[in-house]
């Protein structure tokens, strides 16, 4: 007869889940609490233990992601807890992570703004490779903040950010800041409303919607953080933002015209124009 292991890896398949065996190995591995190399499609285990992974295999079946079941998700370099109240961090995002890093390995003691922080991974990654940043981390969802929160403990960082549950749309936005940085990130919600029910199971069910709509054609948040983006800026700071397939050009148009000047594009591993990266002109000095 075959092994158990080989059961919940064909049972995954025929639900089409994309890596059946990667998740068969990540859900015995969470359970036996091992390493996910070490574990084999012969392992034994416990009745109890397979009551466990039998319980994550049903959640999975009905398309509840991986991560969200196993409550963890690996993230650039980091572990991060998430939960049903945030998007589940994306491997597309970590190259506005790596793109944040190369700029502000020039700037010391950079002082960064997140805006929609989720879970936290953009800037609890960038304040744990840089240990003398600071940051401040923005997000409408209170829920989403105290995970953020619990992040920054685990990660040793809670003394360098603070949280803020604020709108971008909020009228005082500015004036509840209160303060400029050297750089804003932000992976705001950009999908067009409409087009939300057309997402897969994982993404429409258990990514909140606060997460993903992005308005009646995407660029809602876009429009409204470029409008604020100047007064949260120091002079030649930059802002970072994360584009949805096909944004990066109007995105970068929309912040050109409140002002600010296109740097990069910069292509996720697919190819895909994903991190649009601009910055604050210098002003002139008037006396001179
Ligand atoms: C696409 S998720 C990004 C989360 C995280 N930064 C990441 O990359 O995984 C967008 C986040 O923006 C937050 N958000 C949506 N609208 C907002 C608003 N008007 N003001 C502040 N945060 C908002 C959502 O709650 C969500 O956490």
């Amino acid at each position: 007869m075959e092994s158990f292991f080989l059961q919940v890896v064909q049972k995954l398949a025929a639900a089409q889940i994309e890596s059946p065996r990667l998740e068969t190995r990540l859900m015995f591995a969470e359970v036996l609490h091992r390493l996910p190399s070490e574990i084999f499609q012969d392992i034994t285990i416990t009745e109890e233990e397979k009551k466990k992974v039998e319980d994550m295999l049903e959640q999975r079946l009905k398309h509840k992601p991986l991560d969200k079941i196993l409550g963890h998700k690996e993230f650039y370099k980091y572990e991060f807890k998430v939960t049903e109240d945030v998007l589940s961090p994306r491997q597309d995002t970590e190259i506005l992570v790596e793109s944040a890093l190369e700029i502000l390995q020039n700037i010391s003691k950079a002082y960064i703004l997140d805006l929609g922080c989720g879970s936290g991974c953009i800037i609890e990654s960038l304040l744990k490779d840089l240990p003398s940043a600071r940051g401040c981390a923005v997000d409408i969802s209170d829920k989403a903040l105290i995970l953020a929160a619990e992040n920054a403990d685990n990660l040793e960082i809670s003394e360098r950010i603070c949280f803020l549950n604020a709108s971008w749309f909020d009228t005082d936005f500015i004036i509840k800041i209160g303060e400029k940085f050297d750089m804003i990130v932000s992976n705001p919600p950009y999908i067009p409303s409409a087009d939300i029910d057309t997402l897969d199971t994982e993404v429409k069910e258990y990514d909140p919607r606060l997460a993903l709509d992005g308005g009646e054609n995407g660029y809602d948040s876009y429009a409204q953080i470029a409008r604020i983006a100047p007064r949260l800026l120091q002079d030649g700071g930059y802002v970072l933002l994360e584009a949805g397939i096909g944004q990066a050009e109007k995105i970068a148009d929309i912040f050109i015209a409140n002002g600010l000047r296109l740097r990069k594009i910069v292509n996720d591993l697919s190819g895909i124009a994903r991190c649009v990266i601009l910055q604050k002109a210098v002003a002139e000095n008037k006396n001179s």
